[in-house]
């Protein structure tokens, strides 16, 4: 219900007074999030107009005479820890050209990020993203900037790169106008604490194994009574911790 409320609001705000999202990527390795961007449905969405994505390389904004962006943990210990300056300096000019919504710091120590958090965000327009590199930043950036700390998983990557990519993307398929058909998103796993039910395409007998008779029977209501039941099924066996009362 909130996400359809959501993109009914959002649907209503871009018919009153369009503006597209807009997500400031902070990065020093800004060639590892070219690919997810330029391609497929988040190309689309940024060619219609409807999210502006901005990769900034803080390395640039390094005022190190060798660019540096790192350096040794006080206290000691193996790791570098990113240094405030390029971070500061580059958040700083952001938030005096626009408000931002959230200042994410990309972080396995951050929330759990999941659908009904993509869901309540995708109605908020300018996001920073910022992506940790090695022992991470310093913590005083945490403190003075970061709106929201977020995990993407209980794993440790090797930086926040992907991270972000998996944010963004998540957000922006929520975007009215972003997916072709606009039901689909609604019908994504997670949405309404269900998993999806199976799908199948042709051909309709592939070794002997086929696709269920109801979904070949052209009768909508059978169809759509199976599908629910498949989803309270998968979820009830795959994960149970989803569903709700
Ligand atoms: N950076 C490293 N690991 C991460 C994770 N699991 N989620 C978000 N950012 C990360």
């Amino acid at each position: 219900m909130v996400f359809i409320w959501n993109t009914w609001k959002r649907f209503e705000y871009n018919f009153l007074y369009f503006c597209p999202m807009r997500i400031d990527i902070l990065t020093i390795l800004p060639q590892l999030l070219e690919s997810p961007f330029s391609d497929s449905i988040l190309k689309r969405a940024q060619t219609k107009g409807l999210v502006e994505v901005h990769i900034h390389d803080l390395r640039s904004y390094s005022t190190n005479k060798h660019k540096k962006v790192d350096d040794y943990a006080f206290g000691g210990g193996a790791g570098m820890v990113m240094t405030i300056q390029p971070i500061a300096d580059c958040i700083d000019e952001l938030k005096s050209e626009r408000e931002y919504d959230e200042i994410m710091y990309m972080t396995p120590d951050g929330e759990v990020w999941d659908q009904p958090t993509a869901n309540s965000l995708s109605m908020g327009e300018n996001f920073i993203l910022l992506c940790g590199h090695y022992k991470g930043i310093d913590e005083r950036i945490r403190e003075k900037y970061i709106t929201k700390e977020v995990s993407i998983g209980d794993y440790v990557l090797s930086g926040g790169e992907l991270a972000a990519a998996v944010v963004a993307d998540s957000l922006i398929r929520l975007i009215p106008g972003v997916l072709n058909d606009e039901t689909s998103a609604l019908t994504d796993s997670f949405q309404d604490n269900l998993l999806a039910p199976p799908v199948y395409t042709r051909p309709a007998n592939y070794e002997g194994m086929e696709v269920p008779k109801v979904l070949l029977s052209g009768n909508f209501k059978e169809i759509e009574k199976w599908r629910s039941e498949k989803a309270l099924e998968r979820t009830k066996t795959r994960r149970p911790d989803i569903l709700k009362d």
